[in-house]
């Protein structure tokens, strides 16, 4: 019996293994294969106007919503989007993406902003060469970007610490796992969360850290910061993997009863606001991000006017909505 479970689990193991080894080498030769076309100037095979969206990191699922968006517009007005982004965030290969984009002259270019004093001199060099840039999820404002397309941060972190103010009671301790110390976009959540809890004495925020966007770094820097300040008793994570990295902390360390706050609508993070392990998330739009992008950037290429910002929605889901929101 023992033994058939064993056989089972190993069955199990292996066939994950193989599906995670898989779509490693899928997603790196797709990779490979569109850094290449623009290694060498190669214009995409069709004349369509050829728009190249730069993530933050190629394979999160974040940014594969933003890409869907992007792709449907792209259908949808007869221009061809390639997608591209490093394997593992990097402002190093981010901004050699950008470089590479600008050199094979593509008729537009969305980027994300990850520090300004990389990007904004390089968006600039786009623009100076006639290829319009728009940022999406974190704005370049000093740079001479056509437009921002995304969440309005402060905002958004504004509604981040309302949500804890109106969910947590007494006085609490808290820690704050950003994204990227660098970004716009985590930069302007974290000042907007802090000035409502500010205004709240019973609640103070005693540890701030980042993940670099990783799920993993976040479950470490949140065991750390858990050890170091043991009266910790909430915990709010600012980007798309941050709380789900909370909660693998919160379980190895036995601290069920802390209160998780997040970003976004992963899977995981709504599976865990289900089970009651998350409380709330503060849901940007990624898809209509890309959809709105490409649009903008088309409409901006035949010529017409376009606004400088562009915010998409953002609400909160809890418990209360969860159900909802997963059969929209
Ligand atoms: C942020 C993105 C980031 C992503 C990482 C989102 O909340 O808006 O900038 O790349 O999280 O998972």
């Amino acid at each position: 019996m023992a033994q058939k479970k064993w056989t089972t689990s190993l069955i199990v193991l292996l066939v994950l293994f193989l599906y995670v080894f898989f779509h490693f080498i899928t997603v790196t030769k797709q990779l490979e294969k569109t850094v290449a076309k623009l290694q060498h100037g190669q214009k995409a095979v069709s004349h369509l106007p050829h728009i190249i969206l730069i993530s933050q990191e190629f394979d999160n699922p974040y940014w594969r919503k933003i890409e869907q968006g992007a792709k449907e517009a792209g259908k949808k007005n007869n221009v061809n989007i390639e997608y591209i982004g490093p394997l593992r965030t990097s402002i190093d290969e981010q901004v050699k993406l950008l470089e590479k984009a600008i050199a094979s002259r593509v008729d537009g270019i969305i980027v994300q902003n990850l520090k300004d004093e990389a990007f904004t001199p390089l968006i600039d060099k786009a623009i100076s060469r006639n290829i319009p840039v728009i940022t999406i999820d974190a704005d370049a404002p000093k740079s001479r970007r056509i437009a921002y397309v995304g969440t309005n941060n402060f905002e958004a972190g504004q509604l981040l610490g309302k949500a804890v103010v109106s969910r947590v009671e007494g006085e609490r301790a808290i820690g704050v796992i950003i994204g990227t110390d660098t970004s716009e976009n985590q930069r302007l959540r974290l000042q907007g969360f802090l000035s409502v809890i500010a205004e709240q004495p019973r609640l103070q925020v005693v540890s701030i850290t980042s993940s670099n966007i990783s799920r993993i770094q976040a479950s470490i820097q949140a065991e750390q910061m858990l050890r170091k300040h043991p009266n910790i008793s909430v915990m709010v994570g600012t980007s798309a993997l941050d709380a789900i990295g909370i909660r693998m902390a919160v379980k190895n360390l036995h601290r069920e009863n802390i209160q998780i706050f997040g970003f976004d609508d992963v899977e995981e993070t709504m599976e865990a606001i289900k089970e009651g392990d998350i409380v709330a998330t503060v849901v940007q739009k990624p898809y209509d991000m890309g959809y709105s992008a490409v649009k903008l950037m088309v409409e901006h290429l035949s010529g017409k006017q376009i606004d400088k910002e562009h915010f998409t929605a953002i609400e909160v889901i809890d418990r209360q909505n969860v159900q909802q929101e997963r059969n929209k």
